[in-house]
């Protein structure tokens, strides 16, 4: 099996390097079936952990410098945990600086430690593998140093790394998915408590396979902060008339559209959005759990229209891709995944037809954007663990 492989793969270079010794983690990466930035708003996702992880080797350094090898980038970086600060040259290597950061500004104490990692979560996709590294480490120095944090405290404290020491402004979905998943099911996830249930993915005669625009994203981009400052102005607005408003959460649609003169347009969109999507995840889950993956489906397109035309975050080659399934009946739905603009679109398509979608697809879009389109399976996996 892939995972094993790529376990060994670390383990191997792990003692190539350091000698024998090492424990193996994995965090998985995550999909999202709906629920779309919704959850930095105190809203509900109903996301899943997915086949694909990170994979950390580690184990103790014997001077007091650490050494961390990335076998994707072929690099390693050397530094002390006296002087942990934000680095602009290895990028991936802040995601790991930030957990050892904020384990730090608990109080607690980490000694020096060698480690090598690999990962098959494709970078820059929506599959959320930052997260994945995020959550690799934050379990393994957990484990290895019985920290004694639960999973959704892991998930707190790389939420904070993310925020404060990598400067994206993201929420809790992707590494609370990584720390919490289960084998077959999805979560949902109510993002102002925590609190979630397990939601079975039976699919019948359909799987889910994500189509792959090629378009790289990058969060840390400006839109994405800029998307949750506009739902901040929007509560701060609406904090006029209801002082109690801490969060979109407290907000309903009627309230929103009675008060749609305190806010500027294009945050009343924003907020609009939010507010109905966070309706189709608590729908979504109750088709799911009935068996009504037509109506599901139906879900995912107002979806993908709510993130293209209201919140923003889709760009023309996940329009085109989702536009694309709508006509084809062995299609339930599909719709952009993730922070959005670039990764990939995610399709509920029947078994039977998965390759002649795919390749009525693709030539169209190599005409229309001069990519090649690539295609993946999507199976729902456990979440972090200590392999070895
Ligand atoms: C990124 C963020 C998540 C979430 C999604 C959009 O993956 O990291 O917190 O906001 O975008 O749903």
């Amino acid at each position: 099996m892939k995972k094993w492989l790529l376990a060994d793969k670390a383990l191997n270079e792990y003692e190539r390097l350091y000698g024998r010794g090492a424990w193996v983690f994995r965090a998985p990466g995550r999909i999202n079936l709906i629920g779309e930035h919704t959850d930095y708003n105190e809203g509900f996702v109903l996301p899943a952990s997915i086949d694909k992880a990170a994979y950390l080797a580690i184990g103790p350094s014997h001077d007091r410098y650490c050494r961390v090898t990335s076998l994707d980038f072929n690099e390693t970086v050397t530094f002390s945990l006296e002087d942990i600060k934000k680095q602009s040259t290895s990028t991936w290597i802040n995601y790991i600086l930030g957990i050892l950061d904020q384990f730090m500004r608990d109080g607690l104490t980490i000694g020096p430690f060698n480690a090598v990692f690999t990962a098959d979560v494709p970078i820059g996709g929506g599959l959320s593998s930052s997260a994945a590294l995020e959550s690799v480490v934050a379990f393994a120095l957990n484990d290895i140093n019985q920290f004694r944090y639960e999973r959704h405290e892991m998930a707190k404290l790389a939420q904070r790394s993310e925020n404060e020491f990598i400067g994206v402004r993201c929420g809790i979905m992707d590494m609370f998915t990584s720390l919490n998943g289960h084998d077959q099911q999805a979560i949902c996830l109510d993002c102002r408590d925590l609190s979630y249930r397990h939601v079975p993915l039976n699919l019948q005669d359909y799987q889910l396979v994500l189509f792959d625009t090629g378009v790289k994203h990058a969060l840390a981009g400006s839109e994405f902060n800029t998307r949750r400052a506009e739902c901040e102005r929007g509560v701060k607005s609406l904090q006029a008339v209801d002082a109690s408003i801490r969060s979109l959460r407290d907000v309903s649609l009627d309230f929103l559209s009675d008060h749609q003169s305190l806010l500027e347009p294009v945050v009343y969109q924003r907020c609009r959005y939010v507010l109905s999507e966070n309706q189709r995840v608590l729908t979504a889950c109750q088709y799911l759990e009935q068996g009504q993956l037509a109506w599901f489906g139906q879900l995912m397109y107002a979806s993908h229209e709510g993130l293209q035309h209201y919140y923003e975050v889709s760009c023309p080659e996940l329009d085109f891709l989702v536009d694309h399934c709508r006509d084809k009946s062995a299609v339930l739905g599909a719709r952009m995944m993730g922070g959005g603009f670039g990764g990939n679109t995610l399709n509920l398509i029947l078994n039977s037809a998965v390759e002649e979608v795919f390749q009525s697809i693709a030539p169209a879009y190599m005409k229309q954007f001069g990519r090649t389109l690539h295609m993946m399976e999507v199976n729902i996996a456990e979440s972090a663990s200590c392999i070895t």
